[in-house]
């Protein structure tokens, strides 16, 4: 079966959660979706565990959709949504040219950081053109440099208040998800009572519809972890190991 982002709202319809996680390549990914991953984002993240990137800031369209390409290619189950970089969608035309692209190469939908009445705006363009979008509140990396670093969003009641306000906006205009990344557990499940759509967490505690997380950081990839990341495999050190015992191999006199 092929899932669509209407099998996400009943899934979170009936209470069971969702399980999410960021696909960059093919046959990572064909695992991925193997494994019975419900939405697979070609996240922005790339840029920073893919491509070596201090931030998702330089990462440009072309970039991403070389990616979504070999994801889509790998993904017989799974939702694929991709990430509209940084600078890609400024106004609701640039966003509507640009999600074009990525709905091309293959992507169910696209996610945008954000939820200023601007960005609100260019998620009701997209969604009345046919267009799923995801929103993404919290920690938005693509504001990394306003925010001053990656740090937890919504951690006092003017700045928790401001993000379920900017939630119901993005639900209002036909958001079909939203991203928490970063906040406060119990502003994540105040957010995820009041929509009914369905809310991903990621550093926002158990209470979301379901969890998203960067692949890299699960499998105990990337070279720096977010604070509330518990990797479940450390894949650094196993493929140190495996590389080191091929090398002693090859070293080996005859
Ligand atoms: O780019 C990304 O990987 C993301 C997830 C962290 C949600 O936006």
């Amino acid at each position: 079966m092929v899932l669509t982002v209407r099998h996400l709202q009943t899934y979170r319809d009936q209470g069971r959660p969702i399980v999410a996680l960021t696909a960059t390549e093919y046959s990572l990914t064909r695992i991925l979706d193997q494994a019975g991953v419900d939405l697979l984002l070609v996240g922005d993240s790339l840029a920073m565990v893919a491509l070596g990137y201090r931030t998702t800031i330089p990462v440009t369209v072309e970039e991403m959709l070389h990616h979504t390409r070999a994801v889509v290619r790998a993904v017989q189950r799974a939702v694929v949504i991709a990430d509209l970089p940084f600078g890609s969608y400024g106004t609701p035309q640039q966003a509507f040219a640009t999600a074009v692209q990525f709905l091309q190469a293959g992507a169910q939908g696209v996610k945008v950081e954000g939820g200023a009445a601007a960005t609100v705006e260019i998620v009701a363009f997209l969604v009345e053109r046919g267009i799923p979008v995801l929103a993404h509140l919290g920690l938005t990396p693509q504001f990394v440099h306003q925010l001053g670093g990656f740090r937890q969003q919504a951690d006092s009641p003017a700045t928790a208040q401001a993000l379920r306000v900017a939630a119901l906006h993005l639900q209002e205009v036909g958001a079909f998800g939203l991203v928490l990344e970063h906040i406060p557990d119990e502003v994540a499940q105040r957010v995820t009572q009041k929509l009914t759509i369905p809310t991903l967490g990621i550093g926002a505690g158990p209470h979301c519809s379901g969890q998203i997380l960067v692949t890299h950081d699960l499998l105990g990839l990337s070279e720096k972890l977010p604070p509330f990341v518990q990797p479940v495999l450390d894949l650094k050190s196993l493929i140190h190991d495996a590389v080191t015992q091929f090398s002693e191999t090859v070293r080996k006199p005859t």
